[in-house]
């Protein structure tokens, strides 16, 4: 990042514009409020998954087509958020549509495996370098499933992973996922928080957390656990906090480091997966793990998650001495839809198209930034990118906390107000899709711009 003059936004500015934008938030979605009132008679919270509930209110949605997505009130918007990240083929995509529809006609489910396995399967081994895959239906199982093929084969039951990363909300991982700063520890050598009550002590105590971005530290946990860990779990660029970008050979210390100690690592690629690259992170970074995760993305909009990896660490399932299964893996629609997405839709023009429209946002963002000198800065990657309120680079999660969240929040309301979706959260980052164009993303642009004005006037 070029070094740039960068001013305070001033609070008391921030706050005004927030009430004024929550006002005109909420006289334009009634219907809205009236179906989030009545989730909640049935549901705790008015949602199906508390990721969905966040300030002001959820916003419940009508439709979708292409780059856009219609409200329960009607309202428009040009959706950057797709659905957390799975939407990059945009919505109701002809192919997917017609992939769908002529395997629903033949039935929708048998749990037998059906022919399109392998052809997701081929192409996933070619994408991640991994010559061996399993199937499940979320980032959920595919960590879950990676984390206990890394115990068996290394008969160790320890796990290391990063604080505030989020793997999915099995219990070996939910841990320090975004925990109080009363109960986090030192920066150094973070405390395993447990991100939820319920989740039994005894699993916490296995799962160590290590600062991102700091090789020393990771090397104190292993000194601190010899011969106790199965694998560091690492999403590569960390996206539920912002986007955190690793450090220029982070990844291949961390990949040393684990196999010094006889240990594997994992990487979480539900988010990166094939929106930053085909190959992911895997790619972009020149890193391959020997196992990755992914979900998202990979089906086109159905519900999906894969693991991936090494032939002996996945001959454990041949063995039989590790259980990978589930009624709906390999799903017949899931596999219709992944097969037309990888094959056909993510293709390499598809990449060039999400480079290009990321220029445009990068290059804009950067000068309504610089005009106004504000302390934000931009990160963008293919298909994925998102506004940092903060001027300089957030290495990890301390960093994170540092953030003043107000101008996120604003930056939110002011983009949905104004016709561009954002994922639930003030500090999720934007998924574009195939089916976005330049007009598309010069919306965000310009609502930025238009915020930028205003913060400064
Ligand atoms: C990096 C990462 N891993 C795993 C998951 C869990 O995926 P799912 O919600 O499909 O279970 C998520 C979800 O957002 C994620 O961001």
């Amino acid at each position: 990042m070029a070094t740039r003059i960068a001013r305070a936004v001033e609070p008391k500015r921030v706050a005004d514009l927030t009430a004024r934008e929550e006002e005109v938030f909420k006289r334009a979605r009634p219907r809205s409020v009236e179906l989030w009132k009545e989730a909640k008679e049935v549901m705790p919270r008015g949602v199906p998954s508390s990721f969905q509930d966040s300030k002001p209110q959820p916003v419940f949605v009508d439709g979708g087509k292409g780059s856009r997505v219609w409200d329960a009130d009607g309202n428009e918007y040009v959706d950057f958020h797709n659905g957390f990240g799975v939407m990059a083929v945009g919505h109701a995509h002809p192919l997917v549509v017609q992939a769908v529809a002529d395997r629903i006609a033949r039935g929708s489910h048998f749990a037998q495996p059906v022919e399109e396995v392998t052809v997701v399967a081929r192409e996933l081994a070619r994408r991640f370098h991994q010559p061996q895959w399993r199937f499940g239906n979320s980032g959920t199982e595919a960590t879950l499933d990676a984390v206990r093929l890394a115990r068996a084969f290394t008969g160790r039951d320890r796990l290391v992973k990063i604080e505030a990363s989020y793997h999915g909300h099995h219990d070996a991982l939910m841990v320090s996922v975004e925990p109080d700063p009363s109960r986090m520890g030192p920066p150094e050598s973070p405390a395993s928080v447990p991100q939820s009550e319920g989740i039994p002590r005894a699993l916490v105590e296995l799962t160590s957390v290590v600062p991102f971005n700091d090789l020393d530290a990771l090397r104190a946990m292993f000194k601190a656990h010899p011969g106790e860990v199965a694998a560091v779990v690492v999403e590569p660029a960390m996206m539920n906090c912002g986007i955190i970008l690793p450090d220029s050979g982070y990844l291949d210390g961390v990949r040393d480091i684990a196999h010094e100690h006889g240990a594997l690592l994992i990487f979480d690629e539900v988010k990166t997966g094939v929106t930053i690259g085909p190959s992911g992170a895997t790619e972009r970074f020149g890193v391959i793990p020997d196992l990755v995760c992914l979900a998202k993305a990979i089906g086109g909009g159905l519900p999906c998650g894969a693991v991936g990896g090494r032939a002996d660490i996945m001959a454990l399932i041949d063995e039989g001495r590790v259980s990978q299964m589930g009624t709906f893996n390999g799903n017949p629609l899931t596999m219709a839809a992944a097969r037309v997405t990888l094959l056909d839709i993510l293709t390499p023009s598809a990449y060039a198209q999400f480079d290009a429209m990321a220029e445009v946002l990068q290059g804009g963002l950067d000068t309504v930034i610089a005009e106004h000198e504000l302390p934000f800065h931009v990160i963008t990657m293919a298909a994925r990118g998102g506004v940092t309120y903060r001027a300089e680079r957030v290495r990890n999660y301390r960093d994170y906390l540092t953030i003043d969240k107000a101008p996120a929040y604003l930056a939110w309301l002011y983009q949905c107000n104004r016709g561009v979706l954002m994922a639930p959260g003030a500090e999720e980052n934007w998924t574009l899709s195939v089916q976005h164009s330049e007009n598309d993303v010069m919306r965000y642009v310009e609502n930025f711009a238009a915020m930028a004005g205003e913060l400064r006037a």
